[in-house]
């Protein structure tokens, strides 16, 4: 899988030479491209923005380098109607929330392209135009606001690239985590037994295999209504969980 990134601070991206992904890389799982967006300017103080038709404060980022970087980018594996198979994710707060779900459709395509907005965005026709060329998703991190897309692209690239199959050593601890399931994870615990003076709990020291499973999933529940009991409400009651969880008192 191949992920190309577009952004005014490549630099931002050094980190994923580091950790799980940094070794997928070198093993060749997983390819990296970052580009900086100045490369496709043209005047002398390379400018990627400028201010906004109707006023207001802030500065929009231009679309001539963003459809040069497009060309650039797009232009090599277009199909006879010139649609690209990959994927453009432009990074925006006013996108939809991405998800683990999300995370794993993305992690089964070939290339996904990011485009990290900054400023106020990027000029509304850039996206227009690169949907016509390629599939489009406008994503948001979540309801807060960051300076740009630069840590929202990579928290989803280390959300994508470690569901793609090779990167993660075991794939069985990606089955157990929070929101795979649609639960948020239970506690874990490993030695020492007892350290400063709080306990593990009893069950998990029997060897009772469906005791344990059956504590963790009522921890998981317990967690996730307690938490988050949004989550919830999206579970489907043909399990006895819902049911469980919504007739527990706080
Ligand atoms: Cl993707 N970009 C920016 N600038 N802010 C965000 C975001 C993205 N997601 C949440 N906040």
């Amino acid at each position: 899988m191949r992920f190309d990134i577009v952004t005014i601070f490549p630099e931002f991206f050094g980190v994923l030479d580091v950790s799980l992904l940094g070794k997928a890389r070198r093993d060749g799982v997983l390819e990296l491209g970052v580009h900086d967006l100045r490369q496709w300017t043209h005047d002398r103080h390379r400018t990627v923005d400028d201010t906004p038709y109707g006023g207001g404060a802030g500065m929009v980022m231009k679309p001539e380098p963003w459809g040069e970087a497009f060309d650039a980018l797009l232009g090599p594996d277009e199909d006879a109607a010139g649609m690209s198979d990959a994927v453009v994710v432009f990074t925006t707060p006013a996108g939809t929330p991405f998800t683990q779900s999300l995370a794993r459709e993305l992690a089964a395509e070939r290339r996904i392209v990011f485009a990290c907005g900054r400023y106020e965005g990027i000029d509304a026709r850039v996206v227009e135009h690169v949907a016509t060329r390629a599939r489009v998703l406008e994503v948001s991190l979540g309801d807060y606001v960051l300076n740009g897309g630069e840590v929202a692209a990579m928290a989803m690239i280390e959300a994508i690239g470690r569901l793609v199959p090779g990167v993660v050593g075991n794939p069985e601890s990606l089955v157990e985590e929070s929101h795979e399931s649609g639960l948020l994870e239970h506690p874990s615990y490993t030695k020492p037994r007892v350290w400063r003076g709080l306990e593990v709990p009893e069950v998990l020291h029997g060897g009772n295999h469906a005791a344990v499973a059956a504590w963790r999933r009522e921890q998981a529940l317990e967690r996730t209504r307690r938490v988050r009991p949004d989550l919830l409400t999206g579970l489907l009651p043909d399990g006895d969980d819902a049911e469980r969880a919504a007739s527990r008192q706080p």
